[in-house]
């Protein structure tokens, strides 16, 4: 009997994930052996926890909160997306070697492109937020060829920052930042394709009822939320009000997933089921 494929996720607080379900719903529909578990890991144990995960052996792990950029430190190698992020979300044990890699650029610009239908080149996009999630769907854009990428921020420094990194990495892009609440923000949310929100506005149990400031005077073709709980943001509610389409986190949060199980596997999530078994779990 070979022996099953041993993964799972680290975190701190590690309660909510979605991955485990996910990636043991991947496995089952295809017959593949695995083992899946959540490790809660403190900040001040990550060194000795990824020694131990390394000896178990794991075969990979996924990273999240707080850990993806600390754990870059322990990884003997880094993919392109895993330094351009600056983060790393999936984790690979070659034969002993860590391989730390970052699917979810990859996530974003698959979820827009066949779950919103749009092709993202040489499209104009604004993005609310300059977190660590921010600079993977900046990434992403940077990546499919959009044209422009204008970034706002409540720390609007981190907003600065973020668009002259992604300048600095790709260039070809045009890259600018705009205060939160200005005019200037509210003149080019009017005139952009697409927005994504990036920040925890709209997050259940967080900050649900704050808004994103401008969002009313977007007109362009797609509005993209990367909070999935709830499934329907208000910030998606207002879009679909005005007839322009939308699309909701579950997808970036699947695809991003999608890709790490294929790096474990060398198989394809069955995406359907697994949106299906997402939105069941989260009631
Ligand atoms: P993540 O990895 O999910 O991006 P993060 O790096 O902590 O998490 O970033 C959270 C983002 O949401 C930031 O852009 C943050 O803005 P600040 O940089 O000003 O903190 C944004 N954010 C969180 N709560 C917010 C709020 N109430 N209003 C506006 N922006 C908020």
């Amino acid at each position: 009997m070979t022996k099953p494929l041993a993964l799972g996720i680290i975190g701190h607080p590690i309660g909510h994930t979605l991955s485990p379900v996910m990636h043991k719903t991947a496995a089952k529909s295809h017959g593949i052996d695995l083992t899946y578990d959540a490790f809660d890991i403190k900040p001040e144990n990550l060194e000795s926890e990824i020694a131990r995960l390394r000896d178990l052996p794991l075969d990979g792990f996924n990273v999240t909160v707080p850990h993806k950029v600390a754990v870059m430190e322990y990884m003997d190698e880094l993919t392109g997306d895993a330094r351009l992020i600056g983060a790393v979300n999936t984790v690979v044990n070659q034969d002993g070697r860590l391989i730390g890699h970052n699917t979810d650029a990859y996530g974003f610009i698959t979820s827009v492109t066949k779950n919103g239908d749009v092709d993202l080149a040489n499209k104009s996009v604004f993005v609310y937020g300059a977190g660590g999630a921010a600079m993977a769907v900046c990434v992403g854009l940077a990546q499919a060829k959009a044209a422009k990428i204008v970034i706002a921020n409540r720390t609007e420094d981190k907003a600065t920052k973020l668009a002259e990194r992604i300048f600095q990495a790709f260039g070809q892009v045009q890259t600018e930042a705009v205060g939160y609440d200005s005019n200037k923000l509210v003149e080019t949310i009017s005139t952009a394709d697409i927005i994504v929100n990036t920040t925890s506005i709209g997050l259940e149990g967080g900050d649900e009822n704050q808004t994103l400031p401008g969002a009313d005077n977007f007109s362009g073709s797609l509005l993209v939320d990367i909070v999935y709980k709830p499934l329907e943001t208000e910030f998606l509610k207002s879009a679909s009000a005005k007839d322009i389409k939308t699309l909701d986190g579950l997808w970036m949060l699947i695809h991003q997933g999608d890709q790490a199980f294929w790096l474990w596997t060398k198989k394809r999530f069955p995406v359907d089921l697994i949106r299906v078994t997402l939105i069941e779990e989260l009631g």
